[in-house]
């Protein structure tokens, strides 16, 4: 029996999102939550012909911990999302303490879950996560992630664009690193395999276009809001790498998380300063098996490292200032 739950499933991502797991056959169970529509998105997808039931849990009567009853894997997309103009910083006044009250309800009902956070600001939501799972004393580091994915799946779509004609996305792999945030997101083109022959000029645009694809969305949407299928598409391939790893498969996937709290995280954070980042981790049975060393880099993604680093520590510092007050 596995069974997911979807926390914010009525929104432009957790809608596709659902749609993918419901039509995946991966799961017996889909547990959908949100403020309205889930009920009637629920009867929608059950009439799709795979195994998993899926049930919509409105706020009342306690319907998040319905939701989050007996649940194995939790993908959080719950909260706002940018207009143009806007930072995903700028979302974190309001998703601050929805992801707050999220967790500490997932700490009372699934604290065994594996649990993916999206809801931007990520670089914040995590460390809230964690801080939320902490003061429950329900925090394994091993099982709590940032998807990052999208970015992962940004740094290969790109280089293939730029090489053009006859490339495909899907033959490039690229590292990224960092957090989920203009700056603070390195795609490692130094580390692609096969290695990506651009010229310094058209390389910096790529990395540029990696990390600010998301307002590329905001921009062409025109205040419709920002990613949400290639978000959900990301999200999707997440959940899908920790399911193999579950059933013994060896997958190793980028993720925003807490490295003191995993094996051979605690060196790298301590060498970049920084608690919460986005590096390679082998996933198995139990979550987070090991981070893996960022390996060699280039000089200039060198410098952007420590662009990157001093950004995250402001909005890691954000967020613990939020859950300490
Ligand atoms: C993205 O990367 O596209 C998402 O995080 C949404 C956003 O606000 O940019």
């Amino acid at each position: 029996m596995v069974k997911i739950a979807l926390i914010g499933a009525a929104g432009q991502i957790g809608t596709p999102l659902s749609l993918l797991c419901k039509t995946s056959d991966l799961f017996d169970e889909i547990s959908l939550y949100d403020l309205v529509h889930v009920p009637g998105i629920a009867t929608d997808l059950n009439h799709i012909d795979t195994r998993a039931k899926v049930t919509g849990y409105l706020a009342e009567d306690s319907g998040l911990q319905k939701a989050l009853t007996g649940a194995d894997v939790v993908v959080i997309t719950a909260g706002i999302a940018r207009k143009p103009g806007m930072t995903r910083d700028d979302l974190f006044q309001t998703n601050a303490s929805i992801i707050r009250d999220i967790f500490t309800e997932i700490a009372a009902t699934c604290p065994s879950a594996m649990c993916c956070v999206v809801t931007n600001p990520v670089n914040s939501t995590l460390p809230i996560a964690a801080e939320a799972l902490k003061k429950a004393g329900a925090f394994e580091p091993t099982r709590l992630f940032g998807v990052t994915t999208l970015d992962v799946v940004r740094a290969s779509t790109f280089a293939a664009h730029a090489i053009g004609i006859g490339s495909n996305p899907k033959d490039f792999k690229v590292p990224v690193i960092g957090g989920h945030s203009g700056a603070t997101i390195l795609p490692l083109y130094s580390q692609a395999q096969p290695p990506v022959s651009l010229s310094d000029e058209v390389l910096a645009g790529v990395i540029n276009r990696v990390q600010f694809g998301g307002d590329e969305i905001v921009k062409s949407k025109q205040g419709a809001g920002s990613a949400t299928t290639c978000m959900a598409y990301a999200g999707f391939r997440f959940i899908q790498a920790i399911l193999k790893a579950q059933n013994g498969e060896p997958v190793t996937e980028e993720a925003y998380v807490y490295l003191p709290g995993i094996s051979d995280g605690k060196k790298i954070a301590a060498e970049l300063g920084v608690d919460y980042f986005a590096v390679k981790i082998e996933l198995g049975k139990t979550g987070a098996n090991k981070a893996l060393p960022i390996g060699k880099i280039s000089d200039n993604e060198t410098k952007l490292l420590s662009v990157a680093i001093e950004e995250l520590q402001k909005n890691i510092a954000t967020a613990l200032t939020f859950m300490s007050s």
